[in-house]
């Protein structure tokens, strides 16, 4: 079964991208779903004085071990005046300090959604400008806008043409991860 790590980049208990990215990973066919909540990730904030004097918090390296283990990310990024939830930045910062790519390669479907009409797109693109550098291997993403009225939890995404996009985006990860299986087993 594929392991796929989803990540609701928030702290916030009704985090409607937490609800997002469980809805997409659920979609994977044959997938084993493993939600990582923020708030078990608390770390101090990080700076290189606190790093040198306490080395790396053990959380950090909890947080990068549940990315090597996983075959997949689904991660969908809150957005905070334009950028990403202080909460998330945080736990990057400290676990891009571990030797390594900090996404490990592995085959990830990058999200965003906002109650607004961009669905969060600034920290989306942000994320996609930055993050390939550090093994975040973006092989479908999908950005929801008006998250209230264009998702539900029974039918998921309800808006035609943003539901034909989704779909596309999810053959799209799905066939990705065919292949890394294929190439980790060869
Ligand atoms: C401090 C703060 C800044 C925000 N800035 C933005 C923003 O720049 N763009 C946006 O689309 N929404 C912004 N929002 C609204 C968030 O998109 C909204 O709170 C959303 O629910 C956050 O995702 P979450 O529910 O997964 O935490 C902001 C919200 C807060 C609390």
């Amino acid at each position: 079964m594929t392991k796929i790590l989803t990540i609701g980049a928030s702290s916030s208990q009704n985090s409607i991208n937490r609800t997002l990215a469980n809805y997409v990973a659920h979609q994977v066919n044959g997938a084993e779903v493993n939600l990582l909540d923020l708030n078990d990730y608390e770390m101090p904030i990080y700076s290189i004085d606190r790093e040198k004097a306490s080395g790396m918090p053990a959380l950090a390296e909890q947080f990068k071990q549940r990315i090597i283990e996983s075959d997949a990310i689904v991660l969908s990024l809150a957005e905070h005046n334009g950028t990403y939830a202080a909460a998330f930045k945080n736990i990057i910062d400290w676990a891009s300090r571990i030797e390594g790519k900090l996404w490990e390669d592995k085959p990830m479907f990058l999200l965003a959604t906002s109650p607004g009409g961009r669905g969060g797109k600034t920290v989306f693109e942000a994320f996609q400008a930055y993050w390939p550098k550090k093994g975040a291997n973006v092989v479908a993403a999908f950005s929801l806008p008006g998250f209230y009225q264009n998702f539900s939890a029974d039918e998921g995404i309800l808006t035609d043409d943003l539901k034909t996009n989704f779909l596309t985006q999810l053959a799209q990860f799905q066939e990705a991860i065919i292949q890394n299986s294929l190439s980790v087993s060869e």
